[in-house]
């Protein structure tokens, strides 16, 4: 079977697979195909992929021979027309975002394993690039709070007096939120951490944070380890105690989410207004709507001196190590899916690939795909 590569368009700089992710691939018994330039934005040159066994080629030479595709995020629709019956896609997906382009790619008929629908169950976390991703983001808010913040993180006592240490309140300790505390322990920095799942409150205090618990969050088990909507009560209750810790910080980490949701609003504009001038918000929240009601995506605002992020793509700004980890993923999920002869063989038995396929054969499959769209349909 062959494999193709795209390059991603827009402003993605991230490529599915380096050449070193290629020649695990070509162990599997895939050909590769590699669309010329795809690595260029990730630092890895067509020279390289041949070097890892592949073969470049235009996008429509690929489109039309590849068995197997892989991108970053879904083709742009006219590569749809180019699609042919039975062939397969990996990307991640975005069903909400994408839900016409799935519709189109489902009545083509092909196979689209949507990366971020892999469930989120032990036996998958190899596969889970929706936890590599947001170590990224993790790592790269905390440093981008770091440059921005005009103070030091860490304390410092030297001749020229006491400098205290700068103040972190991290909204949401998901894979990035953990990962942020870490880091900004790392840098010298005062944590504390809010969330509504009391099962990381454990994990905050390993990592030096100081976990700030609301009474009376809604948990739900049947949620698979995500957090559910809370009632109203809570919410403010969670407001005002967040409004109350942000006067004293520094900056806000945000990046509390509800899959299938927009993001709980946290942060309001009160809040800010109560901030210091010179305060840094960083919303990764910011594409399913941001949990700072002054959250702009994709942009930078000053609202009284406080500047507020809306960053959702700092994968992107960090192409070398997440396409490496993207791609790590992406092979560890082939691993299940492709037989001796090198052939990728979705069995939609197991609950992994069942999980993660939003459509095969014309039909919806991921149970998740199908609660998040809200498609009635069973297969
Ligand atoms: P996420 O990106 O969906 O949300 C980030 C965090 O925000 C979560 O910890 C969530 O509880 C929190 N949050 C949501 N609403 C909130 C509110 N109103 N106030 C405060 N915090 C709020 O989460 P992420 O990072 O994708 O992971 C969620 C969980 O999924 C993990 O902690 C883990 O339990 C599970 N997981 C399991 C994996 C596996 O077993 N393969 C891999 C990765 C995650």
């Amino acid at each position: 079977m062959i494999a193709g590569i795209l390059r991603e368009t827009g402003n993605e700089n991230r490529v599915a697979l380096l050449p070193c992710e290629t020649e695990a691939l070509r162990k599997l018994g895939l050909e590769v195909m590699v669309e010329e330039g795809a690595g260029e934005k990730a630092f890895a040159s067509d020279a390289q992929y041949i070097s890892a066994g592949a073969v470049t080629a235009g996008r429509k030479e690929i489109l039309s021979k590849s068995d197997l595709l892989l991108t970053v995020n879904p083709p742009p629709g006219d590569d749809i027309s180019s699609f042919r019956e039975g062939q397969i896609l990996l990307t991640v997906l975005d069903p909400v975002e994408n839900r016409e382009w799935l519709e189109r790619a489902r009545l083509r008929g092909i196979t689209v394993l949507a990366l971020d629908l892999v469930p989120r169950i032990t036996r998958a976390q190899s596969m889970d690039i929706l936890s590599s991703m947001a170590t990224v983001s993790g790592y790269k808010a905390v440093l981008e709070a770091a440059s921005r913040l005009p103070r030091f993180f860490p304390m410092f006592m030297s001749a020229a007096g006491t400098i205290k240490p700068a103040r972190m309140l991290i909204l949401g300790a998901g894979v990035a939120g953990l990962q942020a505390v870490a880091v900004a322990r790392k840098l010298g920095a005062v944590v504390e951490v809010f969330d509504v799942r009391s099962a990381v409150k454990e994990e905050v205090k390993s990592l030096g944070g100081k976990f700030v618990e609301v009474e009376g969050a809604v948990e739900d088990a049947a949620a698979g380890g995500y957090a559910v909507e809370q009632t109203e009560d809570f919410k403010r209750r969670q407001q005002e105690l967040i409004q109350q810790r942000a006067a004293a910080s520094d900056v806000i980490i945000a990046t509390a989410q509800i899959p299938g949701k927009r993001a709980p609003v946290l942060v309001l504009k009160e809040t800010v207004s109560k901030m210091k001038p010179g305060s840094v918000i960083i919303d990764l929240a910011a594409s399913s709507g941001g949990n700072c009601e002054l959250t702009q995506n994709g942009k930078t605002v000053v609202v009284n001196g406080v500047s507020i992020i809306g960053k959702s793509d700092y994968p992107s700004a960090m192409p070398a190590d997440a396409s490496k980890m993207f791609g790590n993923n992406i092979i560890n999920l082939l691993k299940i899916m492709v037989d001796k002869q090198g052939s990728v063989v979705p069995d939609m038995s197991d609950e992994i690939i069942k999980g993660t396929t939003a459509v095969h054969g014309k039909e919806y499959v991921s149970p998740r795909a199908k609660q998040i769209l809200e498609i009635k349909q069973t297969v």
